[in-house]
């Protein structure tokens, strides 16, 4: 079941009025990927005008094909795309001329990603980020919303996760991700630059990528379970997540760029609230593909826990609520339903 929006009209209903009535420029970093294709679709299909800076590295052409084949032609026409590299800061200040507000999503994803390549995470989750900040401030942009992620809670076992209350990090990927929190506060004391940090947990939904050695997990379940083949659980399968669907990600994402200065140089966590096992999770993927006809009969086989993951993971989500007028629309399990058709679609075509 959806969640019911808060009475009366949310703070995102009332932006979807009214930013077709007044269009602005937005620079989405990272558009070729899962959350940056995703946040491009909305804001065409909200007759904005958008600017996607991509080098490939993990987001894909047919990403931007799928969003073309989404929208009208006519909002299509407000897409300007520019491949070029974060690590490169003359592609930053290209892709930020004229820009009013910036989704920064471009990075180098995945815990285990960062401990077999510490140095190219950092050079394009560090260096690649002072170099977009540096280039956004320089184009006065009015507001610069970036990714940040729960993996900077680190090893503090609190539960739930409160913004204020970290711990030291576990991975190269959380010291990357923490590093941005930090400079974007730097900024906003030496600069007077606003920035707002949107601590991600666990994404999920349509376009995010199933397959590669660093895939996450809802993805590279559900096409296991699709072509029949063994789902491997780290651990015990009572490690937890607090799943968010895409569209409450691509909702706190344009209230945050469109929030008012008190609301900003801040960082909020981005999620739901709920936990889930992966046991939980194994279930309800297998049920929601049953819905499909497609019946997954074995049962998982479980190995040693990974290197460098959090055993919990649990927001408050407070913070965005009460300040960006967050209200997530999208439990896990409506989230599930949501993703898996596209998932069947194109997997079941593919099956060997
Ligand atoms: N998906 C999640 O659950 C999650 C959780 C926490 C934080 N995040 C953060 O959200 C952001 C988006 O993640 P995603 O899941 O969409 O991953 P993704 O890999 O699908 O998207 C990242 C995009 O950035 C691009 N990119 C990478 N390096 C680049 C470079 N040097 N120059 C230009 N573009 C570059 C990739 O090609 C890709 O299109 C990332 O910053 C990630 O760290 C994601």
């Amino acid at each position: 079941m959806t969640l019911q929006p808060d009475k009366p009209m949310t703070r995102y209903a009332q932006l979807q009025q009214t930013l077709p009535q007044a269009p602005k420029t937005w620079l989405i970093t990272g558009c070729a990927g899962f959350i940056g294709s995703n946040l491009l679709e909305t804001l065409l299909r909200l007759g904005q005008t958008v600017v996607g800076l991509d080098n490939f590295a993990t987001g894909f052409q047919r990403n931007l094909d799928a969003v073309q084949r989404e929208v009208s032609a006519a909002q299509w026409q407000r897409f300007r795309f520019i491949e070029g590299d974060i690590r490169v800061a003359a592609d930053c200040q290209r892709a930020t001329v004229g820009v009013d507000y910036v989704l920064h999503q471009a990075a180098l994803g995945s815990v285990p990603r960062s401990l077999k390549d510490p140095q190219t995470t950092n050079d394009v989750n560090i260096n690649g980020f002072l170099n977009m900040l540096v280039a956004a401030r320089d184009a006065g942009v009015a507001s610069f919303v970036y990714a940040a992620s729960s993996s900077t809670y680190g090893d503090h076992p609190g539960l739930p996760k409160v913004e204020h209350t970290i711990g030291r990090p576990l991975s190269p990927y959380a010291v990357t991700k923490y590093v941005n929190e930090l400079y974007a506060e730097v900024f906003a004391r030496c600069y007077g630059f606003k920035s707002i940090g949107l601590r991600y947990f666990n994404v999920f939904g349509k376009r995010q990528d199933p397959d590669g050695a660093y895939a996450a997990v809802i993805p590279k379940w559900i096409a296991a379970m699709i072509r029949g083949e063994d789902i491997f659980i780290n651990g015990d399968g009572q490690t937890s997540r607090d799943f968010c669907y895409i569209d409450n990600t691509v909702q706190a994402n344009l209230l945050a760029a469109t929030a008012g200065e008190e609301s900003k140089n801040e960082i909020y966590n981005v999620a739901v609230s709920d936990i889930t096992t992966l046991n939980q999770l194994f279930a309800y993927l297998a049920e929601a593909l049953a819905r499909h006809g497609i019946v997954y009969a074995r049962s998982p086989v479980y190995r040693d826990f990974r290197a460098g993951d959090v055993r919990h993971s649990q927001a408050d989500i407070s913070k965005a609520r009460e300040k960006l007028g967050y209200a997530p629309q999208f439990r896990i399990a409506d989230g599930i339903a949501a993703a898996t058709p596209a998932y069947v679609a194109s997997l079941v075509a593919s099956r060997p």
